[in-house]
């Protein structure tokens, strides 16, 4: 009887929200892009909330050097595909930095 009360208390305690790990690569990245995708240089664009297929693309685009970047040129080689898949997945769920900075100005 207490082990039926106990998975029914269990039953009714909602799932924590699961945070992925961050990807093995990410290390790579944060100098210049952070760990939420917010830029942290000037020529750095922000790519925390962008779309996850657009990054997926983007970098296999500098992979197969059919994009040239001054600086993701050089970092890409090292990337396998499923380290761009796991990246790309990554920083899309994070939150573009615009839309944190209008929610932070509206809770003000
Ligand atoms: C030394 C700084 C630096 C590091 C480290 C770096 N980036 Fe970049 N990233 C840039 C710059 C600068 C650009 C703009 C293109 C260029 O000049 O290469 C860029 C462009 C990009 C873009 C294209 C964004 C768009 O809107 O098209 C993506 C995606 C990206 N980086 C992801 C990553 C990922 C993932 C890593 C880690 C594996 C990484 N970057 C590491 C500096 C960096």
């Amino acid at each position: 009887m207490i082990a039926l009360l106990l998975a029914a208390a269990v039953a009714a305690t909602p799932a924590p929200e699961v945070s992925p790990e961050p990807p093995a690569k990410l290390g790579l990245c944060v100098s210049c892009h952070g760990t939420d995708g917010r830029s942290r240089m000037p020529a750095a664009p922000h790519i925390g909330g962008q779309n996850e297929a657009y990054l997926v693309w983007a970098l296999t685009q500098y992979r197969e050097g059919r994009r040239e970047g001054d600086v993701m040129g050089s970092v890409i080689g090292v990337l396998s595909r499923r380290d761009i898949e796991a990246l790309a997945d990554w920083y899309a769920r994070q939150t573009w930095p615009a839309v944190r900075d209008a929610q932070a100005e509206e809770s003000r």
